[in-house]
């Protein structure tokens, strides 16, 4: 079991960071952004904890500007895509699975946002980060055909019931279940990678 603390810290533009502990105590951060002191709260109120990994979905900044601040606080190596500009001391390979806990944290490449975009599933599909890929009942600005690819192939087909965590506060709500992306994003329900692009206009 995983436990989850979204972080609404503001940043560039209703930016989350988040907390994630497992029942053993290991613990990641993922895009450390925006007020540093809510990220320092949370991780003291989280107790004993063994910060594990730092994990970053993608390069723009405004994920990660708070990574110099946020290491002394929690010392744990950074991770991200091999194409990241930020310092990360582990290049991931798609599909690695990062141990948590008493499980593992999966890196799914997703690019289209942005080449280096990664996703992050929690083993007990409780959580799926998704950085600026996948928001509450939209997407990330892309200009190309990998994000549909990205999407159909790597993330509709994952499970259910994994709670979207997305990198910015741009829904309805602040965040809510893949199967009901599935349902009600639009982006989610293209079938062809025309009428996806038909769609992706609304966004300019
Ligand atoms: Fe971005």
């Amino acid at each position: 079991m995983f436990k989850v603390k979204q972080l609404a810290v503001g940043g560039f533009d209703h930016n989350f960071s988040y907390l994630v502990v497992a029942e053993n105590g290991d613990a990641v951060l993922i895009d450390p952004t925006g007020d540093v002191e809510t990220i320092r709260a949370a991780v003291a109120a989280a107790g004993a904890i063994t910060p594990r990994w730092i994990l970053l979905t993608h390069g723009h900044l405004d994920h990660w500007e708070a990574l110099g601040e946020a290491q002394i606080f929690f010392a744990a190596p950074v991770a991200a895509h091999p194409c990241c500009q930020a310092e990360a001391g582990h290049r991931l390979r798609n599909g690695e699975k990062l141990p948590f806990g008493d499980g593992f944290i999966e890196a799914i490449f997703t690019p289209g946002h942005s080449r280096d975009s990664v996703c992050y599933r929690l083993s007990d599909d409780s959580a799926l980060f998704t950085g600026d890929t996948l928001f509450v009942g939209c997407v990330g600005f892309c200009r190309s055909k990998e994000m549909f690819d990205s999407l159909t192939r790597r993330i509709i087909p994952l499970n259910d019931n994994l709670m979207v965590y997305s990198g910015h506060d741009y829904g309805s709500v602040p965040c809510r279940t893949l199967g009901e992306e599935k349902r009600s994003n639009p982006y989610l329900r293209c079938p062809s990678l025309e009428d996806f692009k038909q769609e992706m206009k609304k966004l300019v």
